[in-house]
């Protein structure tokens, strides 16, 4: 009984939280947060394969943390190619995921807070378009829709349902066809 109590307490305390850029300090924690979270099938998810061996976009990659500085949230966007437009150019874009944040935090608008920074800080580094693989139900807040994803296929079996998009410039992903590639800086290995 008194752990329930202790969860229920937890649940209704007040979380203070603040978003910040990821460090190199951060790794291990994001990568342990990221296991919890979402489990080790995570690594075999189609847009890990756009991740793989990449580095995120510059000054992309954000974390929330508790008040003593731990990481409890994480999101990174990364750059891609989102198909080519009718002049037959690349359109640059960003990919944004995994988002998490960690089981005991959730519901305290943590996640939300770094979707929005995220948002913010793309279009203030002049970004035109992030793409997403996730739940229609919670990314739609934010103003994500399949509606501009129509014509583009991400690689490897995906759920076109789950495949959405958020203008950062209007009309940045009109015409946009084709597969979806990393585009960003390689990892020194
Ligand atoms: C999705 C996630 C990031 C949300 O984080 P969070 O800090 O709890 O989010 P917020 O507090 O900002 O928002 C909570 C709201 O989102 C809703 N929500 C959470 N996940 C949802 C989902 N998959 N579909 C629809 N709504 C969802 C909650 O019900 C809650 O709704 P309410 O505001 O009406 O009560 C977190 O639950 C998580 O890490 N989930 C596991 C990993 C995951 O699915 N990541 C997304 C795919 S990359």
């Amino acid at each position: 009984m008194a752990a329930v109590l202790d969860t229920v307490r937890a649940f209704f305390a007040p979380t203070t939280y603040t978003i910040d850029s990821e460090t190199p300090a951060d790794v291990v924690a994001r990568e342990n947060l990221l296991d919890r979270v979402m489990g080790p099938e995570r690594r075999r998810k189609s847009s890990e394969k756009i991740r793989r061996g990449r580095l995120p976009a510059e000054g992309l990659a954000l974390v929330a943390r508790d008040e003593g500085g731990h990481v409890i949230g994480t999101v990174r966007l990364w750059n891609i190619e989102a198909g080519i437009s009718q002049q037959g150019a690349p359109v640059e874009a960003l990919l944004l995921g995994p988002l998490a944040v960690d089981c005991t935090q959730e519901g305290h608008g943590i996640g939300g807070a770094l979707m929005r920074a995220a948002i913010a800080e793309a279009d203030r580094r002049g970004h035109g378009a992030i793409l997403l693989m996730g739940d229609a139900a919670y990314y739609e807040r934010f103003g994500f829709s399949s509606q501009k994803t129509r014509h583009l296929v991400m690689p490897g079996p995906s759920d076109r349902d789950r495949f959405l998009a958020l203008e950062l410039k209007s009309g940045w992903l009109d015409g946009a066809a084709g597969m979806i590639v990393a585009s960003g800086r390689k990892l020194a290995f």
